[in-house]
């Protein structure tokens, strides 16, 4: 259906011409000739992190900073910058990531969706701009990270960010609130709303509240539980998607000190002793390998599949497995690849039998279609204008069920040790006690939200599962550095995770039974009403659920190191010098969240830190 949909969608936009330029900015790309035979910084990875981290050292014009991207930049595809075509980047512009066989899951595999292309996840991911929870952050600071916490990371999340209020309008006809003293005002990301939302995201609001949820002021001011409006990673001025490579590099490809290498993949991190000297690379499809050097630092933003995979490849990971592999040992860290995380989704479904006008039904009339694509090309307005949505519901575990007490003291009840394959460093399995212990008591405390609703004009939904304790990891199985890693979702590992999944649906018909969704007629229709038991719904769950909602974090943790870590809060890996990382693998804990505006606040603080560090060297030098 959805497929169909978009087909239709495309053809009958495609007699539009769009007026974006086709010739993108090209400079400061450089060939493989015109490289430098060392920088201060190299970034492994032009991603949402690296290209974050790299605009922001060149700040500074007397340093030097090499970024090397596997992708190649967009070339200003609609399905990029057009905000309707969400998930259509063609296949060139993905890695070809596959799970291997998930138990819970009846044995299917799952891709794992990544960007390959300057950008990374922010030139392909759904547009969702929203922030965890206060709480979220809080556990990051608490399970030994300082100057991790909500407060520690909000200057960041402002720097990254220019929030664009909604018009009066919006804010009339939807009652959309926001504090402005917790938005960026000047930061290279847009975020704002779209001028076109379905009317029945207010019905879904509304019965969310009669639900009985908490209704927040601003889900971005920490206070990010309940039902919300969220704006999307969009710049208002021209209606396109706001991401990496327009944010962090077109607008600065001016600085002579910032060099871009794309089609080419770093294949090791070099080493001196445990001092990162550089790092190997190799043209997209060649076998040649070159190397360039790194004078202050080598920084990983590879992404959560990635970055594991490179520190595995350069002798940085479990000595067992290099050991296996006849990898030389830089320094033995149990944590890289482990704690992988991400969020589990089941896709529910129902019908309105009244609904409001428009709806997404009016996405199969073609003449509608076609008015659409001209309004948005001619006035930026229109349902064109509109990604994934502005509308989630985020909730507590107290809110969800009166089961919370039984849930709890289940996970609670949980041998750490069983949790892992027999022979798991001990060191893991210590953080993921911790980790439990700290999640269970904020869980307690109702500061963070357990399950996400999203988006909201139709009674099907996306039930997401936010804050799984079942843990996968990414291990590569050769030393092929173009081979795939294997990676372990870790799909429902933990079987309380279900059960708040069955709670979850639950929760779902009392919401769509409030008087707010019964004004529309609101029935579902899967999974549907005879399926009652804990054990149907269990089988239920699993049959339809996704072990991700291309979220993956977590494998080279921010953790003290008797904890699994892989870095400490300064982001550097342990036990080696000059390598850091930077990216979404560095996230302890998921937090209840689309993850994008935190993996760009992560960014923003790693660079202050990097450029601290830079300057009290040259104090010491002077
Ligand atoms: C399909 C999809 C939809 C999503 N939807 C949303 C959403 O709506 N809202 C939200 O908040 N979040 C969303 N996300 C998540 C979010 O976009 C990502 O979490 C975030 O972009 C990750 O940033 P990163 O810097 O960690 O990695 P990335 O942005 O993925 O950057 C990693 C970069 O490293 C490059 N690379 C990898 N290996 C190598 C190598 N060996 N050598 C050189 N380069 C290499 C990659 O090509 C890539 O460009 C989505 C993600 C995806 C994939
Ligand atoms: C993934 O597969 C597509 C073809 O379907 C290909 O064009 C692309 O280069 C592949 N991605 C990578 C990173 O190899
Ligand atoms: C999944 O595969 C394992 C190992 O091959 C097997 O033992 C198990 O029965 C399978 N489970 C299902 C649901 O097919
Ligand atoms: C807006 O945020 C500030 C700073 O966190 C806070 O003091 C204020 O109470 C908030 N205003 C509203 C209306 O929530
Ligand atoms: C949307 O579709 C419904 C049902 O066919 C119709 O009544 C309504 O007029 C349509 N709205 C628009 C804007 O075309
Ligand atoms: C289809 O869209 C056109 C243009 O908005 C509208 O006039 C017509 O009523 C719509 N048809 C249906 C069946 O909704
Ligand atoms: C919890 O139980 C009370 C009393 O039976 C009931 O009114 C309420 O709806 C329940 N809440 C949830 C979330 O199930
Ligand atoms: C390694 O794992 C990948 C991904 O699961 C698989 O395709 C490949 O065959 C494995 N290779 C080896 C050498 O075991
Ligand atoms: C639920 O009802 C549907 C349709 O009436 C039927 O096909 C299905 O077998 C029923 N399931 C259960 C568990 O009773």
């Amino acid at each position: 259906m959805l497929f169909t949909q978009l087909v239709a969608v495309t053809s009958a936009f495609a007699t539009v011409a769009l007026g974006f330029p086709s010739t993108p900015l090209l400079a400061r790309i450089v060939s493989e000739q015109d490289i430098d035979h060392s920088y201060d910084y190299i970034v492994v990875g032009g991603g949402t992190a690296g290209l974050t981290v790299a605009d922001r050292l060149t700040e500074n014009p007397r340093k030097t900073v090499l970024v090397i991207e596997t992708g190649q930049l967009d070339e200003r595809e609609d399905a990029f910058l057009v905000p309707h075509f969400i998930g259509t980047a063609p296949p060139k512009y993905f890695y070809n990531l596959t799970s291997i066989p998930q138990p819970a899951g009846g044995n299917r595999t799952f891709p794992v969706l990544a960007g390959c292309v300057v950008g990374g996840g922010s030139a392909v991911n759904g547009m969702f701009f929203d922030r965890g929870s206060a709480g979220d952050y809080n556990l990051w600071r608490d399970l030994g990270n300082p100057g991790w916490g909500w407060d520690d990371l909000l200057p960041y999340f402002k720097k990254s960010e220019t929030f664009h209020p909604p018009d009066s309008t919006t804010v009339e006809d939807l009652g959309v609130t926001y504090n402005m003293s917790v938005r960026g005002t000047s930061g290279p990301i847009h975020a704002s709303y779209p001028p076109f939302l379905y009317p029945a995201v207010k019905n879904f609001q509304a019965a969310f509240k009669e639900f009985g949820t908490h209704v927040p002021y601003d889900g971005a001011s920490g206070d990010a539980l309940g039902a919300f409006w969220t704006p999307n990673s969009l710049d208002p001025a021209e209606m396109i998607r706001s991401y990496a490579r327009i944010a962090h590099y077109d607008l600065i490809a001016s600085r002579p000190n910032l060099h871009l290498l794309t089609g080419h993949s770093v294949t090791k991190v070099l080493f001196r002793g445990v001092i990162a000297t550089g790092v190997e690379f190799t043209p997209f499809g060649g076998s040649r390998r070159m190397t360039v050097n790194a004078k202050s630092e080598v920084i990983l933003a590879a992404g959560a599949p990635h970055t594991p995979q490179i520190l595995q490849l350069s002798g940085v990971g479990p000595e067992a497995l290099l050991n296996k592999l006849h990898i030389p040992i830089v320094v033995n860290l149990p944590g890289v690849g482990q704690n992988f995380q991400d969020h589990p989704a089941s896709f529910t479904d129902g019908i309105f039998v009244n609904d409001l006008n428009p709806s997404p039904s009016n996405n199969t009339n073609a003449t509608w279609i076609e008015e659409q694509s001209i309004l948005y090309e001619t006035e930026k307005k229109g349902f064109y204008t509109t990604s994934s949505g502005n509308a989630a519901a985020f909730i507590p575990l107290h809110e969800l069920t009166n089961r919370t007490d039984e849930l709890v003291d289940a996970y609670a009840s949980q041998e750490p040790k069983l949790q892992f394959p027999a022979g798991t460093d001990s060191t893991i399995i210590a953080g993921w006690r911790a980790q439990r212990d700290a999640l269970l008591a904020s869980i307690r405390a109702g500061v963070v939200a357990v399950s996400e609703y999203a988006n909201g004009p139709t009674a099907a939904m996306a039930i997401v599962l936010e804050k799984p304790l079942s843990r996968g990891s990414i291990t590569i199985n050769s030393t092929d550095p173009l081979a795939n890693p294997v990676i372990d979702y870790g799909f429902y590992k933990n079987p309380v995770d279900v059960e708040i999944q069955v709670e979850a649906i639950r929760a779902w018909r009392k919401v769509l039974s409030m008087p707010s969704w019964q004004a529309l007629g609101a029935q579902p229709t899967n999974p549907a009403n005879n399926i009652t038991t804990n054990e149907q719904l269990r089988e239920w769950v699993i049959q339809v659920s996704t072990p991700t909602t291309s979220h993956p974090s977590g494998t080279a943790s921010m953790l003290p190191k008797n904890l699994g870590g892989v870095v400490g809060p300064d982001l550097r890996v342990y036990g080696v010098s000059k390598l850091s990382v930077v990216d979404a693998s560095i996230i302890p804990m998921i937090p209840a969240t689309h993850i994008q505006s935190t993996v760009y606040a992560i960014a923003e603080k790693v660079s202050t830190l990097i450029r601290l560090q830079v300057d009290s060297i040259l104090i010491i030098h002077f």
